[in-house]
């Protein structure tokens, strides 16, 4: 979920109406001010000229999407695409090791792939170089879905998707796209309380641990919950 989840849940509950205000305003802030491990991100991969794309998993309301495209632009990384990929209907049920700590619901963040469009244009986004994957990870995350996409490499990979259960297949769809030097930010390092048994952490060491070829140098904390680390192939 990380703090953006945590703020459009306040910002639906009426409890919270001042909270609600000082975060409209939050909102209105640049890239620079609250995106700035995003901006990092792509500083990185422009010194290091990695020509791969942007991969996002978990796009809801298209603020890290919209980021993303903000720091390419600032970055001169002018031909970057942008794929993001979402079920477009929230969360999925929570079950198994995701139940244990009670910290998301499922069809939280449900927002329609229109509804992303017109925030990312809200956004100046331009949205002919977005692709979107609408559907389950563990569905559509296929061999047949890598045929069709035009994706060699990715630059920088944003995993937004909250869950153990949902991270798990995405990180096994994006390991032959991953160079030396992409950067992967998992927005929900931190969530289920920090815990090495929950969630992206979880997630992570599992897939390590099938993918020797893989290894992780730890890069930057961002936001409350987020930690960014850099690839190496080995
Ligand atoms: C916290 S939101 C992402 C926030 C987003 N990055 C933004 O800037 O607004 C988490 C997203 O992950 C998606 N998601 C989580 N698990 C998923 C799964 N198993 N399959 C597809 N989408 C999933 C949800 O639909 C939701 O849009």
């Amino acid at each position: 979920m990380g703090v953006l989840g945590f703020i459009d849940r306040l910002r639906n509950d009426d409890k919270f109406s001042r909270t609600r205000i000082i975060l409209e305003n939050l909102k209105k802030l640049s890239v620079d001010e609250f995106g700035s491990g995003m901006i990092k991100a792509f500083e990185f991969v422009s010194e290091m000229k990695l020509e791969g794309d942007y991969l996002e998993f978990g796009c809801f309301g298209g603020y890290t999407m919209t980021w993303a495209y903000k720091a390419a632009k600032r970055c001169d990384m002018n031909k970057i695409k942008f794929y993001g990929f979402d079920s477009f209907e929230g969360l999925p049920d929570i079950k198994g090791v995701d139940a244990d700590i009670p910290e998301f619901k499922k069809g939280e963040f449900s927002s329609s792939e229109k509804e992303f469009y017109k925030d990312l244009r809200r956004g100046g986004v331009d949205i002919s170089r977005v692709t979107t994957i609408a559907g389950w990870y563990d569905k559509v995350l296929t061999e047949e879905l890598r045929s069709k996409l035009p994706l060699k490499e990715a630059a920088v990979v944003l995993v937004d998707c909250d869950l153990y259960i949902s991270t798990v297949p995405v990180l096994e769809f994006i390991s032959p796209y991953l160079v030396e030097g992409t950067v992967i930010l998992f927005d929900d390092w931190h969530c289920f309380k920090s815990s090495p048994e929950h969630g992206e952490q979880k997630a992570v060491r599992e897939w390590l641990e099938r993918h020797k070829d893989i290894k992780l140098s730890p890069y930057l904390p961002f936001e409350a919950f987020g930690q960014s680390f850099i690839v190496h192939r080995v």
